[in-house]
Parts: C-alpha cells; structure tokens; sequence
C-alpha cells in the first residue's frame, strides 16, 4: 500500500471451529510513524500456519492469546522502510513474530536481520528455515535420536513439517513411512522426498498398512496430527520407541472436547518416551540447524513445495487451505515485493 494506508487483520472474536470473517477483519488505517528506538517494516511474505488458529482462541496455549482487538499475529518477512534504531537499516530484510498487517511498528523484539535484498532467496528461505525446517530438525534429531535402519512414521507428512521430517530421516538411514490426505500427496514423498512408503489416509485401511510396511513396528513417531490416526500408530510401537508430539491439527477447529488416545496404555506397556515441545525452545540451536538446513537445501537434498498465495485480503481463505489440506507445501501469502536496496 503506497497511499499512506495500513491494512491490518484484527481479532473481532473468538472463532468457533473454522475461522472465518465473522472472527477477523481486515481494517484500512493510518501508516505508523516510527519514534525513536522503533522501526517500520513492510511485510513481504505472511507465513500461515496451523498454530494460527491456536493464537485466536484462548485455550491454554504456549504463548499469549492475541487480544480481542489486536493485530493477528503472524511469522513475516519483511523489509526495514524506516529505522530510528540501529538494530536495523533501511532496505534490511528481517524475519520473525510480527502481524497480519501491510505494515508494523518494531522495537526490534521477536525480528532477526537476515540480509540485504539479493543476498538471499528469500521465499526458500522464510519458507523453509524461519520456522518448518527447524521444527523438523530438532523434534526428530534432538528428541528421538534416530538410528540407522529405525522406522520413521511421519503424519500430515507431504505438508511443510512432515515432508521435511522424511527427508532428514532418510538422511539418517532410516525408514519413512508417510501418512497423508491424497494420492498425489502420497506419491510426491514418495518419489520426490524419498519416502519408502506412503498412506493416504482418506481412502486406505491406516491399520493394516502400517502392519504392511511397518513389519517390524515402529521406532519413532513424529505426530503432526493426532486422534484416530494417532491411536494407529500407537498401537504399532515397538519398545523404547519414540514420539515428538510436535502438532495435533485434527483438533485445532473443535468445537467440542476431544476425546483421548484410546491406545494410551501402549506409551506404558512399551515405555515410549513422549516429548511435546514448541521450535523457540531450540532457540540457541538455530544457528546449527540453519546452517545443515541450507547446506541440505543449497546441495538439492532438501525437497519443498512452496504454496504461496497473492495478497494480504487472502490470508483467512488461505489460512483455511491447512485445515482442509488443500495446501500442497509451505503455505504462505505474498503480501507485498522486495524493494531493490
Ligand atoms: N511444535 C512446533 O513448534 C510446531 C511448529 C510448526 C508446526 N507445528 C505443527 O506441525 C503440524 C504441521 O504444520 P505445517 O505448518 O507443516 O502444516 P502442513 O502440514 O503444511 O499443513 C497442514 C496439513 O495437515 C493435514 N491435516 C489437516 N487437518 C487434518 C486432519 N483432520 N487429519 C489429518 N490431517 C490433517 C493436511 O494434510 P493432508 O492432506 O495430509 O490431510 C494439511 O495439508 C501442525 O500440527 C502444526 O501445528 C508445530
């Protein structure tokens, strides 16, 4: 937006299952003026993500709840317009916590300068890195410790979390079994990402083809999804086997409780060691992961869809795209280009 206006999506209520603009609007107001200590940024690309739709309601969550009234919060890359800090210079590309917005105000918290314009393929990298690849990196590398000829059971496993998962388990000589919602999904891991197998959970028996390509059970669990697929895994896992309780996306639009795993016991009958946990809380281990990550992604070892919509107007509808699975890859929105520094 050039006509001195901000449009920024805030927090009218609560959602009840599916969000939608009943819940958020999109209000046209007055570009900030950066004070002193403070920076403008424009946003570039909004990543949408399923933890989005935790941030609108007020379950007990692992941060704050956006305000009602406030801007939707949202992970950004963005571009430095004005600075009054020297944390960051104009034409400076950014990335981190910042809004659903054209344009924000910071002092700098919660933002990391990535670069200058040309010096990095910015879509690959917010897409990848910002937040996907490390959650990958660190729930299967720091909490299950996989071990060379291990089976890797990966859910939602063609989305942006997922695909990754596979592809570094494969790396470590393991076996990727993917769970996943289509064909096309189930053949992309497949043949693009190296899975060793794949089920679409939408149109086959969960059960028996884990029993077909998990003979020998199954050593680790990353568990982007929960409930009844959740509870198949469970009953496969062999002994001293390992969960990282990274998401549980088939819950996040319920309106009513949801019910427990029914195959709990099995975390006691086979002493499986099950670790929830948020990326933030690697934080000091950012920089190995990035620095492996885009080493994986500049040698082509890394596979990954980008799916990036148009406009800032389109972050609900595409936000939506998750929780139908009607994303194919990292999702997020173009809201504005990069500026040549
Ligand atoms: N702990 C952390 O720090 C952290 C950080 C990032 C993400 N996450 C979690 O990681 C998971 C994946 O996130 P992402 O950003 O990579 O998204 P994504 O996998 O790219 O997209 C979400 C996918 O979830 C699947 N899905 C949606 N509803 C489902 C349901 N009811 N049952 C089964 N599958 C369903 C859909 O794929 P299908 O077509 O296969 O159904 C959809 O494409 C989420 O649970 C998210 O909360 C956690």
């Amino acid at each position: 937006m050039s006509n001195g206006k901000n449009r920024v999506w805030r927090l009218a209520k609560r959602p009840e299952g599916t969000a939608s603009d009943n819940d958020l609007h999109l209000a046209e107001e007055a570009m900030p003026e950066p004070g002193e200590g403070e920076a403008l940024i424009r946003t570039v690309y909004l990543s949408l993500d399923p933890t989005n739709r935790i941030w609108m309601s007020d379950m007990d969550q692992y941060m704050e709840p956006v305000k009602i009234g406030d801007p939707m919060r949202g992970i950004i890359a963005g571009q430095v317009v004005k600075s009054n800090t020297p944390k960051m210079k104009e034409g400076e590309l950014v990335m981190g916590v910042g809004h659903w917005a054209d344009y924000m105000l910071t002092d700098g918290r919660g933002l990391s300068v990535i670069g200058k314009p040309g010096q990095v393929p910015l879509a690959e990298l917010f897409g990848v890195c910002s937040a996907v690849g490390p959650t990958a990196y660190f729930g299967l590398l720091h909490l299950c410790e996989p071990k060379p000829g291990e089976t890797v059971v990966v859910t939602a496993a063609a989305g942006a979390v997922g695909s990754v998962v596979g592809q570094i388990a494969k790396m470590k000589g393991c076996r990727a079994v993917g769970i996943a919602g289509s064909d096309e999904k189930c053949q992309w891991i497949k043949d693009e990402c190296g899975f060793d197998a794949a089920i679409n959970y939408k149109t086959e028996d969960v059960g028996a083809m884990l029993d077909r390509y998990c003979p020998e059970g199954v050593d680790i669990l990353f568990e982007n999804v929960g409930g009844s697929i959740m509870d198949e895994v469970l009953a496969r896992m062999n002994d001293f086997s390992r969960i990282a309780l990274c998401g549980l996306i088939s819950q996040y639009n319920a309106t009513e409780p949801v019910p427990g795993p029914y195959n709990f016991k099995q975390i006691l009958m086979h002493r499986i060691k099950v670790q929830g946990f948020i990326t933030s809380d690697f934080a000091k281990d950012y920089p190995k992961a990035m620095a492996e990550l885009t080493q994986w992604m500049g040698e082509g070892k890394l596979k990954f869809r980008l799916d990036i919509d148009k406009g800032l107007e389109n972050a609900l509808t595409s936000l939506n795209k998750l929780y139908d699975g009607s994303n194919q890859g990292k999702l997020m929105v173009e809201v504005s280009e990069v500026a040549a520094a």
